[in-house]
């Protein structure tokens, strides 16, 4: 009986690059914008922080034997429980909902919990080193183009799986990024609904909850953007991102997209017009990194697009 490559049980080593920051002395704080406190594109810049977080780098290895089929989360678990409880990692939900476990796998962003050893294990030789800097355009990445066939694989072949955190944040120890930054800029678009009228009320005085239906194809533009779990890979992908600083970022601008394309939301105006700072659509350089990896299947980087365009006009109606 042969045993498909997606059941056997592999050796794998886990290369992970561990972070412990140094601790902050009272009274003094490190990092922060080389702008101080005033961002150079108005507003304030008290909530960025530093990528440059100083403390003690290494990579270290922990071998695992785990089936084809487990997840990576799968596996950094057992090495907590088993070999060194001191490991730093975060996650929630396990199943792609929360968005709380993103890294960068290989050196592409993506969630610890959707991702399977079959996908991500390659052989530990330089042949095989990772892809880095810009990706391609196109459609999202096909597991399928990035796994190595297991079969063909000499049985003795020595696996690993490199795993840093999320690029384009500070990271705050080991696996854990500081995605503070982009849930600022999240709130600061308010991703929430603002109706323009006032509640409908039925005669009985409760709220008329039809007045707020919405047909097939008004659901249909803000559906797909609704699954946004603000996981940050499409930031972590995004080389204009790199810090948020200067770019507000694609998850942000996909949270207000979702409610410029909603029929109920009366702040459309509002919205687009906090998009028309230096740091808001304009910075968008249109490079498409952000549609490669959504766990969501977004295509980022043409909401993204949508959104720009939108934002155009309005400026133009302005002038
Ligand atoms: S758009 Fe996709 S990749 Fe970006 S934060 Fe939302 S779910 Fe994550
Ligand atoms: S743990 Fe929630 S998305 Fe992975």
């Amino acid at each position: 009986m042969t045993i498909a490559a997606t059941d056997r049980v592999l050796s794998v080593t886990l290369r992970i690059a561990r972070f412990t920051p140094k601790p902050e002395r009272a009274g003094r704080r490190r990092g922060g914008s080389p702008f101080g406190s005033k961002s150079p594109f108005g507003g304030s810049n008290a909530g960025a922080r530093s990528n440059r977080v100083r403390g003690r780098r290494w990579t270290q290895d922990y071998t695992v034997s785990a089936h084809a089929s487990d997840s990576v989360l799968d596996c950094l678990l057992s090495v907590k429980r088993e070999q060194d409880p001191s490991l730093a990692f975060r996650y929630s939900c396990g199943h792609g909902m929360c968005g709380s476990d993103a890294v960068a796998i290989n050196g592409t962003p993506t969630l610890l919990c959707t991702a399977k050893i079959r996908d991500w294990v390659k052989p530990d030789s330089p042949e095989f080193a990772n892809e880095d800097g810009f990706r391609p355009t196109g459609e999202p990445l096909d597991s399928s183009d990035r796994a190595i066939d297991l079969d063909a694989l000499d049985p003795d072949t020595p696996l690993v799986i490199e795993l840093a955190a999320l690029p384009g944040f500070p990271t705050r120890r080991d696996l854990i990024a500081d995605i503070d930054p982009m849930l600022d800029q999240i709130r600061r678009l308010k991703p929430y609904l603002q109706a323009s009228g006032e509640l409908k009320t039925a005669p009985n005085g409760k709220v008329d909850a039809f007045e707020y239906l919405q047909n097939p194809e008004q659901l249909k533009r803000y559906e797909l953007l609704s699954n946004c779990i603000a996981c940050g890979v499409c930031e972590g992908s995004c080389p204009v991102y790199a810090g948020g600083e200067a770019f507000v970022g694609p998850a942000a601008m996909i949270l207000s997209s979702r409610f410029l394309n909603d029929s109920r939301d009366g702040a459309g105006r509002e919205r687009l017009e906090a998009l028309m700072g230096p740091d808001g659509s304009a910075a968008c350089q249109s490079v498409r990194a952000c549609s490669m990896h959504c766990p969501k299947g977004i295509d980022v980087g043409e909401e993204l697009w949508q959104t720009i365009q939108k934002v155009d006009a309005a400026k133009a109606a302005l002038q």
